[in-house]
């Protein structure tokens, strides 16, 4: 017999969703409207004419939030963000190839790891997680590595926060004429990307993080000419972005079963982010979260890891306070039980914790949020953090 679901009773100083969940202010999973919960309440068959329609729409839309509807395919695949960037990797890299990974969190650290599973030449390069890639290590390690075919970067790096140069990266790597691959997956919908002004080969994002879609699928955006001559590089029949990008072409079709309430979700969220006013906008409103969280975190004596020019407005390490009183786990678990939850930290060096400014909030339930936050620092017994 199912289990009774938790009930949190609702009360005046309990903050909800219009769902009555606790507002996720985490990298993802993360608070979708309830306009795109409720697109999920219909059943489509993967043949049905208004799903490849839907398919086709969602596919169309999501190249042109990168300029990329010319010479770029959309290839969705199922699964979480991992998927995408895996099968990327896996379609993208022959297996004479040889990658450049440039590293500085956990995300650039999966890239490698892939690569092992795949088998595929990896050769890192590691800035520290609190330092933006350099784009002239990048120009150094091209010159010397000839038999480099590919570089990867991960344009938001999720682990701290930080916002790489992916524009200057991209720049130095066309100019030494080898293929990029973007894992974009927190940047999406909400940072600036176009392929007009950056040159790759492929990229992955998921339906969630920025685009306010629910979890469940990723996409890579491809140069259609870099794709066709991937046929047989995969390891893997589900993960092969060759085989699904033909059927999609063909027959419009998923090869296998495919995430359909998911896809309609994400042509909701596709729609809200056009009303809400396109990329730049939506970007807007996360830089006006992240303002409104640093600055509230701050005036209660928490510190940031990144400095606010290294910062993308998409979610913020704090330092763990050193105060005596402040015990994470009792943190957590009352800003949870006044509907706000947040994240551990993910950095190596340094006892940190996160927060996310992205996801169906706004400026409100960010200024209620620190209201909270100052809240639960009393019930804690501390008046005032000092760093
Ligand atoms: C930059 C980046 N890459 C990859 C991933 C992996 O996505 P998932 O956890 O959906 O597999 C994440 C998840 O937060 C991410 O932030």
């Amino acid at each position: 017999m199912a289990s009774e679901p938790d009930t949190k009773t609702a009360s005046d100083n309990v903050a909800q969703s219009p769902t009555g969940d606790a507002y996720l202010l985490t990298p993802g999973p993360l608070t979708t409207s309830l306009t795109v919960k409720q697109a999920m309440l219909h059943d489509y068959g993967s043949r049905d004419v208004n799903f490849i329609d839907l398919n086709r729409r969602v596919c169309e839309q999501l190249l042109d939030i990168a300029d990329a509807r010319e010479g770029y395919a959309c290839v969705p695949v199922q699964g979480s963000g991992t998927f995408a960037v895996e099968a990327m990797l896996a379609t993208m890299l022959p297996p004479q190839g040889k990658l450049l990974n440039l590293v500085n969190g956990a995300y650039g650290h999966r890239i490698s790891e892939i690569c092992r599973y795949l088998g595929r030449q990896c050769l890192v390069h590691e800035s520290g997680e609190e330092l933006p890639l350099d784009p002239d290590v990048v120009e150094e390690a091209l010159a010397a590595g000839t038999d480099i075919t590919h570089v990867s970067v991960v344009y938001c790096e999720t682990t701290s926060g930080i916002l790489n140069p992916l524009a200057q990266i991209a720049e130095v790597v066309a100019r030494h004429g080898r293929a990029l691959l973007i894992d974009a997956m927190s940047a999406f919908g909400a940072l600036p990307l176009s392929a007009k002004d950056i040159s790759f080969d492929a990229l992955a994002a998921s339906s969630s993080k920025c685009l306010q879609g629910v979890p469940g699928m990723g996409f890579c955006l491809i140069r259609e000419d870099a794709l066709a001559q991937t046929a047989g590089n995969a390891h893997s029949l589900s993960l092969d972005l060759y085989q699904q990008a033909q059927t999609m072409s063909k027959v419009g079709q998923w090869r296998f079963t495919p995430p359909v309430h998911c896809l309609l979700a994400l042509a909701q969220a596709l729609e809200e982010l056009d009303e809400e006013g396109g990329v730049a906008a939506r970007g807007r409103r996360y830089n006006d979260n992240c303002q409104i969280l640093k600055k509230g975190m701050r005036a209660l004596g928490f510190t940031t890891l990144l400095p606010d020019e290294l910062q993308a407005p998409i979610i913020v390490t704090f330092h763990m306070p050193a105060h005596p009183e402040f015990e994470f786990q009792q943190f957590y678990d009352r800003l949870s039980m006044k509907g706000y939850i947040i994240y551990p930290g993910k950095i190596t060096r340094a006892d940190t914790f996160r927060i996310g400014c992205i996801g169906d909030l706004g400026a409100e339930q960010m200024q209620c949020f620190i209201a909270a936050v100052k809240q639960t620092l009393g019930e804690m017994g501390i008046e005032k953090l000092t760093s």
